[in-house]
């Protein structure tokens, strides 16, 4: 029988040690403030900062909120941030993805201060995380070690196979893996032979943006399979980049979608604004 793996329980167990964390924390006279700007209306975007904003209220975070319109400029962008990198009662910023296409987003995420990139996007924070040095680290792919970790999975040791090579997930998950002294190998849109290289791992993870692309010929019996894809289907149900009914019977742990990888990315940037703390003391 596989282990279904509870997201949702998990992300909801991480959150209630932080909100005690954060008690701790305030009645020693210390405050956690994270800014979230998003520029625009797009409906996606909308729901994830309304989601971050009630995290924050729930674990005892103070959240500013900066909703600006969608013709704000690259340059008033930039004077915003460079104002919360000033102010010290600000201890991490969040500016929403994607921005419109006026304003260029690397030249954005420079220019917040690594000390408060709680998304550790920052080039400082993904090149702390590649030579070992503290730093934030990118939620998703944070939130994917916490499942494993909090379900007794091992990853010393394990072939572990990446499918999907971006920034914010493939990359940065590689690297946690290997942080954990895994056998790691990325695959992408190029592999040749995907099938085989996927049914090496003990542990697969599919970020790859294709919905319900994975079957069984990519697993080999009794790996753990984590699930970061999330699409909507013509039913209005939601899947994940694998098969899921498919892959059961094959896989010892799997992460459903919902509930799987999904909830975890906010538990982890709540993760980061506490640690932004620490980090800012040194
Ligand atoms: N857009 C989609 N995911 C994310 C995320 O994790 N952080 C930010 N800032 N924007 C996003």
């Amino acid at each position: 029988m596989a282990k279904i793996i509870d997201g949702k329980a998990i992300s909801m167990k991480i959150k209630d040690e932080l909100k005690e964390k954060t008690a701790k924390m305030k009645s020693e006279g210390i405050n956690i403030c994270l800014a979230v700007i998003q520029v625009g209306n797009d409906p996606a975007s909308s729901v994830y900062v309304r989601n971050k904003k009630n995290a924050c209220k729930y674990i005892g975070i103070e959240s500013l909120s900066y909703e600006l319109p969608e013709d704000t400029t690259e340059e008033q962008l930039l004077e915003l941030v460079e104002k919360l990198n000033k102010d010290s009662k600000v201890n991490g910023i969040l500016v929403q993805l994607p921005l419109p296409s006026h304003i260029d987003e690397d030249k954005i995420i420079e220019s917040i201060l690594p000390l408060k990139d709680v998304d550790g996007f920052h080039p400082q924070s993904v090149g702390a995380l590649s030579i070992g040095q503290p730093g934030f680290v990118s939620c998703t792919p944070a939130g994917v070690i916490q499942l494993l970790k909090r379900s007794d999975i091992e990853i010393e040791g394990k072939e572990c196979v990446v499918i999907g090579r971006s920034n914010i997930v493939g990359k940065p998950m590689a690297q946690l893996l290997l942080r954990e002294n895994g056998t790691v190998t990325i695959a992408h849109s190029r592999t040749k032979n995907l099938k085989e290289v996927a049914r090496r791992a003990d542990i697969l993870v599919v970020a790859m943006g294709k919905p319900k692309f994975i079957n069984k010929e990519y697993i080999k019996d009794g790996a753990v399979v984590i699930d970061v894809g999330i699409h909507r289907m013509e039913n209005n149900k939601l899947c994940g980049d694998v098969d899921y009914d498919d892959i059961i019977e094959s896989v010892s742990a799997i992460t459903p979608v919902p509930g799987g990888v999904g909830p975890m990315t906010i538990a982890m940037l709540m993760n980061n604004c506490v640690e932004s703390v620490e980090l800012q003391k040194k």
